[in-house]
Parts: structure tokens; sequence; C-alpha cells
């Protein structure tokens, strides 16, 4: 689907991915409801972007606030066509460490936010895209989300944060399969090491050491690269029900 006069809804869109995904939108002319708990950073962003844009405070966890912002974008751009899930948390935790076995309130709480927040902010987005009049090509809306290389290479201490991403990448096909007849399609992408706050808090020394790593291009990867592999995937409709890592090749090691 083009981009131009179309509407996205992007979770997580206050920052790093989610925000350069938000911006790319916005200046190839399409609008953005940037949906984020962060208040301060969405609002300066969707004031930065102007009238392309606008913020609503939400946690993804949440069914009526995930519904205000999607009644949002309908009331205030008359239509939504593109759900974009980067909202996302991380913690590092053994399962069992030196105070014993990790509790089991912190692996449901990324499993909620990064997992049944994915879901809840989709399945919400895809209903309002079935309003949608369908396009030369029969689509109507796409949903991407963001898994994680650690889908696959989960290293110590992701054991929550890579269960919440595998079964982000493990939904994808049946969530294209069953939005097929309504021509809305489903694209999963795995991101490598990226520069964003989320990585805020390493020193450049453990930066470089994690660049190193990364086979080529030898560095971190940049929101905007991301924001582009978006971009490609919205302009794509034979691209449906796939996981797509964005890594440099990078396969992690064990620690
Ligand atoms: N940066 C990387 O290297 C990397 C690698 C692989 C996957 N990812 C995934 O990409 C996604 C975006 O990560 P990022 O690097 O841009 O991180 P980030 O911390 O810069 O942005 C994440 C945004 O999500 C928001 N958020 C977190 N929990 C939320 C909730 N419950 N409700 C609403 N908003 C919430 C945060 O406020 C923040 O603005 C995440 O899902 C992350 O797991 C990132």
């Amino acid at each position: 689907m083009e981009i131009e006069d179309h509407v996205a809804l992007i979770s997580g869109g206050a920052s790093g991915l989610g925000e350069a995904t938000a911006r790319t939108i916005a200046a190839d002319g399409g609008r953005v409801v940037i949906l984020d708990r962060d208040e301060a950073k969405g609002q300066a962003l969707a004031a930065e972007l102007g009238a392309a844009a606008r913020f609503c405070r939400a946690d993804v966890t949440d069914e009526a606030g995930i519904r205000a912002a999607v009644k949002d974008a309908l009331d205030h751009f008359g239509a939504l066509h593109f759900g974009i899930c980067c909202a996302g948390i991380g913690a590092a935790k053994r399962v069992v460490g030196r105070d014993g076995a990790m509790p089991l309130a912190e692996f449901t709480r990324i499993i909620d936010v990064n997992l049944v927040g994915t879901f809840n902010t989709l399945r919400l987005a895809a209903e309002a895209m079935m309003q949608n009049e369908p396009n030369a090509d029969g689509e109507r809306g796409v949903i991407v989300t963001t898994a994680s290389i650690a889908a696959f290479d989960g290293q110590i201490g992701q054991v929550a944060y890579s269960a919440s991403k595998a079964a982000i990448a493990g939904m994808t096909l049946p969530i294209a399969r069953d939005l097929a007849a309504r021509g809305i399609r489903a694209v999963c992408i795995a991101p490598g090491l990226f520069e964003t706050p989320l990585l805020g808090g390493l020193s450049e020394e453990a930066k470089a050491s994690l660049s190193a790593q990364v086979p080529f291009p030898p560095r971190l990867g940049q929101p905007p690269e991301y924001a582009a592999m978006v971009k490609y995937i919205l302009n794509s409709p034979m691209l449906n029900g796939e996981t797509i890592r964005l890594d440099g090749a990078l396969r992690m090691s064990p620690s």
C-alpha cells in the first residue's frame, strides 16, 4: 500500500524504532497516531511532526487505551491502514539466579507487555482496517510487528524476552492467514542490534564490542534502517506471513 494519505498507528512510537518509523511515514505524506506510555516524548514528537501526527498516551496492555487510540485515528484522520507494533521492554534475569528462581511476576510482565500488548494493539487495529475499501490490489491494511533475533538466538538472561519475541514471530503466519480474506497482511521484523534508547545504558566500549560481533556491516543498526524496512513492507503486496531478520548476519552467542 502507498504511505501517502494513509494512516498508521505506531505503538512505542515515541522512541527508538517506533519514532524513526513515525518520522518516515510523516515525511512520506502519511499520518501517524503515536501511541506510547511516555507522554513527554510522545507529545514532543507529535508537536514536531505537526498536522500529520497525533499522540495518544496508552499502555499496550490496556484494552480501553488502545481502543481510544484507534478511535482517535478514525475520528481525526478518517481511517486506519497500518498497525505498527514497536512497544517493548527487556529485562535480564536467569531462570535460576543467586536469589533463587526467577520470580514468576517478572516473566509474566515481559510476556504481558511484549506479546499480549502486541496482540492487543494489532487485533484492534485490524478490526478498524476492515472498514476500509480495498485498494486495486485488494488490500485494506498492513500489520507490522517487532520481534528480535533473541526469538531465535536468545542469550543468557533472556528467557522471558526471547519467549515473548519467539511468540510474536510465531503468530505472524496465523495472523496473516486469519486476515487474508480481508486483504490485511501481517509481517514481523526481527531486528538485531539497533542504536536506540533501549541500548542507551551501554558504554561506548560495550557498543564497540557489540558492533564487532556483527559480520557486515560491523556496526549497530540505525533506527531509520528499521523504518526503511517498514516502508518496504507496507509497499510490497506479496510480502505476507513472514518474519524478516534485520541484523547484518549477526547470530548471537550465549552471552
Ligand atoms: N534496539 C534494539 O537493538 C532492538 C533489537 C531487537 C528488538 N527490539 C525491539 O524493538 C522494539 C522497539 O525498541 P527500541 O529499541 O526502539 O526501544 P525504545 O525503548 O527506544 O522504545 C520503546 C518504546 O516503547 C514504549 N513502551 C514500552 N512499554 C510500553 C507499554 N507497556 N505501553 C506503551 N508503550 C510502551 C516506551 O515508552 C518507548 O517509547 C521493542 O519491541 C524491542 O524489543 C529492539
